[in-house]
């Protein structure tokens, strides 16, 4: 009875076909009612007792290889029977774009700030949404009674009892990423740091609760008003066009002295007035300055040595001037309508 079972285990695992009628035949003749593995459990009555276990142990193994190989036949023919016998599939069919997906303008745009100041050696840096006083505020040489940190502009986390310089809040711009790039990292830094910014504003066309920006900073021996000058008519020019001229007005931002707001030539009317630029000519895109020297102490940056340059832009009112888009809410309705309007841009 041992060596009938084992001659079987081989011509079970012997077996193979890439038919489905062989296939079945096999079943009939090894698993079937009356084939030849049932057979064997019927003659095992016959076998004396002393041997019931081992045989009983290779029957078993008999009749589990038999179906395993049974089962696995199955799936590879059916599958290759698929795959190249199906004539419905032509592979060499143009691709059907019935329906591509567009990028997000903010993103495009995004993109193509990144890349221009990634031509200039400025790399891309990262900081969270949530942040601390400290980060969003304090190193960044607000006083502690700065309006800014009011309820009216913010939105805390931590609650109203928690002292001001412990406050946890959703982060108002991306300069609490320049404190955390100068802790990190030692002179010369040179970053541009894209992302999500919060503030407690009425949602409206021209302004929004969630914005993005991109920051830049860079800090070297000998950084100068020069070099800021420069490379913000660098960024204009590159991301509006070469004829875009640019003016710069002193302004006031705690972490920058002395401070400015840039603005650009209207791309729109080419500086001759329209309705964009209310008729003055100029857009304003930016914020920068040079990095305060209080700034650079809560870094732990030797203000002696080193000096830096900083500015701020809003990504969406970039793209709103860029492709004339006079609300900003279309940005975050997802309206397909409007997206679709960037199909192809990269
Ligand atoms: N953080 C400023 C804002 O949100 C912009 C800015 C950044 C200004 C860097 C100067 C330097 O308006």
């Amino acid at each position: 009875m041992k060596d009938k079972i084992e001659k079987i285990l081989k011509e079970v695992e012997d077996f193979s076909t890439d038919s489905l009628e062989k296939l079945e035949e096999f079943r009939i003749e090894y698993l079937s009612k009356k084939g030849k593995i049932p057979a064997l459990f019927g003659d095992f009555k016959t076998v004396a007792a002393e041997e019931r276990k081992e045989v009983g142990s290779i029957l078993n193994t008999l009749k589990n290889n038999a179906q395993h190989k049974l089962n696995e036949l199955k799936q590879i023919i059916t599958l290759t029977n698929h795959t190249t016998d199906n004539e419905d599939i032509d592979l060499t069919r143009p691709v059907d774009f019935r329906n591509p997906g567009t990028r997000h303008p903010l993103s495009i745009v995004r993109r193509q700030i990144l890349d221009i100041f990634s031509r200039i050696g400025y790399t891309v840096a990262e900081g969270p949404e949530i942040e601390n006083d400290w980060h969003n505020f304090s190193a960044l040489n607000f006083p502690e009674e700065h309006p800014a940190r009011d309820m009216q502009d913010t939105f805390f986390i931590s609650d109203d009892k928690t002292p001001s310089l412990e406050k946890i809040a959703l982060r108002t711009h991306t300069s609490s990423v320049q404190v955390r790039v100068m802790e990190s990292q030692k002179p010369p830094i040179r970053i541009v740091a894209p992302g999500r910014v919060f503030r407690n504003e009425a949602i409206s066309a021209r302004a929004h609760c969630i914005f993005h920006q991109v920051e830049g900073l860079y800090i070297d021996h000998n950084v100068s008003f020069a070099d800021l000058k420069q490379t913000l008519y660098y960024f204009a020019r590159e991301f509006f066009g070469e004829h875009t001229r640019v003016r710069f007005r002193p302004s006031y931002f705690p972490f920058t002295e002395p401070s400015a707001e840039m603005d650009i030539s209207c791309n729109i009317c080419g500086g001759s007035g329209c309705k964009i630029c209310k008729y003055s000519g100029w857009v304003e895109i930016l914020g920068c300055g040079m990095v305060d020297p209080n700034v650079l102490e809560s870094c732990n940056i030797d203000s002696k040595e080193f000096t830096g340059l900083a500015f701020g832009m809003g990504i969406e009112r970039i793209t709103m001037l860029k492709y004339q888009i006079d609300d900003l809410r279309l940005f975050f309705e997802n309206d397909i309508r409007f997206l679709k309007q960037f199909e192809g841009a990269l």
